[in-house]
């Protein structure tokens, strides 16, 4: 589907509610239906990834009845259906990563594909270490699709090379159900809701620093009220401060620390943000965010900062087209791992709107304060997140600018033109 996007002439002004974060969903339901009973899940994601994963589920014998708009009681008896058919992650990194840890210690064997996209994914991050903990899968040269071949895993100390919480995840599940204690490792801290949601699920979990151990637990049902999600706010957030006149109340917006490296950006380029309220929600914080258009600078993004806005960095280089001065984004080279090769695609993207970016190995280089001239189609390559990227750059470009594969929005956030258009 093509799209274009007008320059808007009134700033964004108002107030949205920001709906479910992905991530967290996704752990809902996979959690959920391995908790044993009865499970309510409220502020589910309609977004097609988490779809992938309720599918999956069900496909594995798991109830899942929807009870309101976004919510829906998971009743599991604890194991899982077999024999099973092959199991379809779709566009889905997370569903895929995670439940092979969930799958790899099962009694059954299990195939999990993906489309295009994720078919062409690197999965030597997650076979690896569920190797050294025993398992046993066969891959495509270590990409989709897994045959996995169930079997009893033990528990193991991992380093892991990278800051990545799809790999930290799919190793603790692997290990919540393995003979002794499981340990990941990691440089930075990366996301932590697995950690969060196993805890409140009741499961043996501890943490300290960038370590995390996990001993074999049965999970407890519960109800699970799921946050508003940052990324998604990412667009409103970056499109308030950059197109003239705007100030905004974004509410509802998870604030766990280990997904605001945004926020922190946003500071640093010396952004008007204000954290109106934060409150305690299932284990994860939550709160309301004003935000307004800002004067910006550039700055400097690196190290631990990376995997705390990984998902957010394409709508940061936008926001740093925009910002006086040098952005400089580096160890961030898992970003040409994503849904798309998202440093050579944005860098192009922006480029040809009339950025100055500089593509860098791990990152990208911004000279700003540049107009943004528009007049050009853009490219999503099966990538969400370019295409709500360009959506927000199109409010600034001097003329309208075309995206073509607007409709991959759907994969995270199919709210997310209604919302732009209350604003
Ligand atoms: C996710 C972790 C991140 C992120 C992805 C969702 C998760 O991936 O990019 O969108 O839910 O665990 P990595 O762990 O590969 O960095």
């Amino acid at each position: 589907m093509n799209k274009i996007i007008q320059k808007r002439v009134n700033g964004l002004k108002g107030e949205i509610t920001i709906p479910s974060d992905k991530s967290i969903s996704h752990r809902s339901i996979m959690f959920s239906s391995l908790a044993k009973g009865r499970s309510v899940i409220h502020n589910f994601s309609n977004g097609a990834d988490c779809r992938s994963t309720k599918k999956l589920f069900e496909q594995l014998g798991i109830e899942i009845t929807q009870t309101g708009e976004k919510s829906y009681e998971v009743f599991s008896n604890g194991h899982f259906n077999t024999p099973i058919s092959d199991l379809d992650c779709g566009n889905s990194g997370t569903t895929m990563r995670l439940c092979l840890g969930i799958l790899a210690s099962q009694n059954f064997d299990s195939v999990l594909f993906g489309d295009e996209s994720l078919s062409k994914r690197p999965m030597k991050r997650v076979i690896t270490p569920l190797e050294l903990m025993g398992a046993k899968i066969e891959s495509n040269e270590y990409k989709a699709p897994l045959h996995i071949y169930g079997r009893e895993l033990h528990g193991i100390e991992y380093n892991s090379p990278i800051a990545s919480a799809q790999v930290k995840s799919c190793i603790l599940l692997a290990g919540l159900n393995a003979t002794g204690k499981t340990t990941v490792i990691e440089p930075y801290t990366s996301r932590n809701h697995t950690e969060l949601m196993l805890k409140y699920m009741g499961a043996n979990i501890t943490w300290d620093n960038n370590s995390v151990s996990i001993e074999k637990s049965s999970l407890e049902p519960k109800v699970i009220n799921i946050a508003g999600d940052i990324s998604s706010a990412a667009y409103f957030i970056v499109g308030a401060l950059i197109v003239p006149n705007s100030e905004i109340i974004i509410k509802n917006v998870g604030l766990n620390p280990t997904r605001t490296g945004i926020l922190d950006v946003v500071q640093r380029m010396g952004g008007n943000l204000e954290i109106l309220s934060q409150e305690e929600i299932s284990g994860e914080l939550v709160g309301d965010i004003k935000i307004s258009y800002s004067e910006l600078k550039g700055c400097t993004i690196s190290g631990e900062d990376i995997p705390r806005l990984i998902d957010e960095l394409p709508v940061i280089a936008l926001l740093a087209t925009q910002a006086e001065g040098q952005t400089i984004v580096s160890n961030a080279e898992d970003l040409r791992k994503k849904e798309s090769d998202r440093i050579t695609t944005i860098v192009n993207g922006l480029k040809s709107l009339g950025a100055e970016i500089e593509e860098k190995e791990d990152g990208f280089i911004i000279n700003g304060k540049t107009e943004l001239l528009g007049d050009k189609t853009l490219e999503v390559f099966h990538d969400h997140r370019l295409a709500m990227t360009y959506y927000t750059a199109g409010l600034i470009c001097k003329k309208d600018i075309m995206i073509n594969g607007f409709e991959w929005i759907n994969i995270s956030f199919p709210e997310f033109e209604e919302l732009f258009n209350n604003l």
